[in-house]
């Protein structure tokens, strides 16, 4: 499918937001993620858009660990390229280009899976879960949060028996501002 004919995702255009110093003081990856991920680790950012994320993620995984930024878009892995570069972490990224509904890391495993506010826009979220549960190494988290403005408890209730059907275990809610989130692993 074409960029111009993913009218269902988010644009480009909302970067601004997405990326705006002040998403920081609501929505802190440090605080969200850092006490999943570690020095060494890899991880990757599914639908990782202008590089919020993918960046701290960089930072958090330090020298000897990578991150895998993933996105649909040319112009969103664009965005994380530029901010990488900026913030000093390219190196540690790899920046991915995904299909629609085929995340194409079949010789990948992680230590850390992370899709924010983005699963509500997978055409097919039966098959992406199950190609997030073969991308985990035994111990690793997965980590989804989805918008509560455009993800209703019932729609998020859903996804959360989708996830269980894939082999995703609820490990803890992750309690955000505007958002619905879990933490899964592959075992409890
Ligand atoms: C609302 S944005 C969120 C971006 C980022 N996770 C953040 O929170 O700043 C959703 C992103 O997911 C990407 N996306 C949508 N569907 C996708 C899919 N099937 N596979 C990979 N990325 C996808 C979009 O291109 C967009 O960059």
């Amino acid at each position: 499918m074409s960029e111009e004919a993913l009218g269902h995702v988010c644009p480009p255009s909302v970067i601004k937001w997405l990326n705006s110093p002040l998403r920081k003081l609501i929505q802190s990856p440090r605080k969200i993620m850092g006490k999943y991920v570690k020095p060494g680790d890899t991880a990757v950012d599914l639908g990782c858009g202008g590089g919020f994320f993918a960046v701290e993620l960089a930072r958090m995984v330090g020298d000897s660990g990578r991150v895998i930024a993933v996105d649909l878009q040319q112009e969103m892995r664009e965005f994380t390229r530029r901010l990488a570069v900026k913030k000093g972490v390219m190196e540690r990224i790899t920046l991915h280009q995904c299909q629609e509904k085929d995340i194409g890391l079949s010789d990948e495993k992680v230590d850390f899976a992370l899709a924010f506010y983005m699963v509500h826009e997978v055409p097919d979220r039966d098959r992406f879960l199950k190609q997030v549960v073969e991308l985990l190494n035994p111990e690793a988290r997965f980590m989804l949060i989805e918008p509560s403005h455009h993800v209703k408890p019932e729609e998020f209730k859903l996804i959360l028996e989708e996830a269980a059907i894939a082999g995703l275990k609820q490990v803890e809610p992750i309690k955000r501002a505007m958002s619905r989130g879990m933490l899964f692993s592959l075992k409890l």
